[in-house]
């Protein structure tokens, strides 16, 4: 879908937002947030989409509204839309939002589709408060946040390691980021034997990938973010039963994210600097599959006792950082891993856990959350969770001594935080819950991949 912005309404589909204290003008329409009523008129088919009450109005209320408004538009397959934002002079966060909900709620995954849906050519934004470059670094973000949508829901047989590297390589050669790919004979001859070993038993061998953005030469500032690659989980020995192996094509979503967001900041261009690392592997099972009951010397030099081969990601992840905080020497670290089912069982799948060492740090990522409707909540990394990890023939074990499912996900982040450097700041995102809806569409997230992330990401990005 095109968007652009015009000072007059030129389509006869036109979307309007009506707060619920002004509904009584509509007849039979109570604008609560989320509905939606179709008027047509001599010449127009009018669309109301309801915000609800003004002073309850987040980003999230327009961003929904707006998306309601396009479905809605898709299924009456109007050719062209003009989308009204509610008064003039608005706040950004407004158009920001409409425009948003408009751009992800137009989203289809229809790779494997015998008959391709209906789609809209072209939306015109009226009354919109963005300047243009703000309205560019929108639009920009969305594509982003489709593109990694796209990543996630397509068939693991084809997002292998090897791919997510080509895609790597096709943001250099695009945009001039510099690339670092390691194959699976230098994850070994440098020691980053749990991505080895991880990706060993599959016949699309793991790769660690570095993409490097310098939007700042002079600044010596560098964050560094990092996603779990795993194209598929099939959980390796430990092998994932039916009811938890279908959707595991989504254990890459946090990969997704991170070249999701080095899409973005390709064609917003911020004065920062950014390093985005994806382990990846496939976590297969078969002959040469890695065993549990073995030890593995990390990169670090720390030795794992492998409990489960289930708990992969941790093992990837814990080698890309170790090595990335020697070659990169970031001031800051954020890791997103679809890494625990046990978050979904303290947050569900609306809102995902985060872990730090770094109050700053936490409460910045609490706000782009906030902000950007992709919501974390803070979860405790005391120290009986990190004694729960020590090991007995090994340093430390990859799965907990705790009773079988307690506390996972803070168990899951006290073993990544054993191979990073105390003097560095360090969030790690679980997201298992929020990358991927196994359910149908609520509110403005989609069913299946999300593309969670994204916008969190770049929010707390462009304004630290
Ligand atoms: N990829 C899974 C976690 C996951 C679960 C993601 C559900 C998305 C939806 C991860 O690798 C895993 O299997 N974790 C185990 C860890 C356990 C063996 C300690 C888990 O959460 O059960
Ligand atoms: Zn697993
Ligand atoms: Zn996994």
């Amino acid at each position: 879908m095109k968007l652009k912005r015009s000072d007059t309404i030129t389509s006869s589909t036109q979307i309007h937002f009506i707060y619920q204290t002004d509904s009584d003008t509509i007849p039979d329409f109570q604008g609560k947030n989320g509905d939606i009523t179709v008027r047509y008129e001599k010449n127009a088919t009018l669309l109301y989409c309801g915000l609800g009450e003004k002073a309850l109005c987040t980003n999230t209320e327009y961003r929904v509204a707006a998306l309601k408004g396009i479905q809605k538009a898709m299924e009456l397959k109007r050719d062209k839309v003009s989308i009204i934002i509610p008064e003039k002079n608005t706040t950004p966060d407004v158009s920001r939002s409409i425009i948003e909900g408009t751009l992800l709620g137009g989203y289809k995954f229809s790779v494997y589709k015998s008959e391709q849906p209906f789609r809209i050519s072209s939306a015109e934004i009226i009354n919109c408060s963005l300047d243009n470059t703000d309205f560019k670094n929108t639009i920009a973000l969305c594509e982003s946040v489709l593109y990694a949508r796209d990543l996630v829901n397509d068939n693991a047989s084809v997002v292998n390691p090897q791919f997510l590297a080509s895609e790597a390589m096709k943001l250099a050669s695009q945009n001039g980021f510099i690339v670092t790919t390691l194959d699976e004979k230098e994850l070994r001859k440098k020691g980053l034997n749990l991505i080895a070993a991880v990706g060993q038993a599959s016949s699309t061998p793991p790769r660690l990938i570095f993409i490097e953005y310098t939007g700042d030469i002079k600044s010596k500032e560098k964050t560094a973010i990092v996603g779990k690659g795993i194209t598929f989980d099939s959980g390796g020995q430990n092998h994932k039963p039916t009811g938890s192996i279908e959707t595991m094509r989504s254990d890459m979503a946090g990969a997704a994210a991170v070249l999701g967001v080095m899409k973005s900041l390709a064609a917003i261009k911020p004065k920062i600097n950014v390093v985005g690392v994806i382990p990846a592997a496939h976590n297969a099972l078969g002959g040469n599959a890695y065993f549990p009951g073995d030890i593995y010397k990390a990169y670090s030099g720390k030795t794992v006792e492998i409990w489960s081969t289930d708990a992969e990601g941790r093992l990837v992840l814990a080698d890309a950082i170790a090595y990335c905080q020697e070659k990169y020497k970031p001031s800051a670290i954020i890791d997103l891993a679809t890494l625990t089912g046990g978050v979904l069982y303290a947050l569900s799948d609306f809102v995902a856990g985060l872990f730090s060492n770094n109050d700053t740090l936490a409460s910045a990522l609490f706000t782009s959350g906030e902000i950007t409707g992709e919501r974390v909540w803070r979860l405790p990394l005391y120290k009986e969770y990190c004694d729960s990890i020590k090991g007995e023939l090994g340093d430390i074990r990859n799965v907990s001594k705790l009773k079988k499912g307690h506390a996972s996900s803070i168990t899951g982040a006290a073993f990544i935080k054993e191979f990073v450097n105390d003097t560095v700041a360090w969030a790690h995102i679980d997201i298992a819950g929020t990358a991927f809806n196994e359910g149908s569409a609520r509110g403005d997230v989609p069913a299946n991949a999300t593309g969670y992330g994204v916008r969190l990401l770049m929010n707390y990005l462009m304004n630290h």
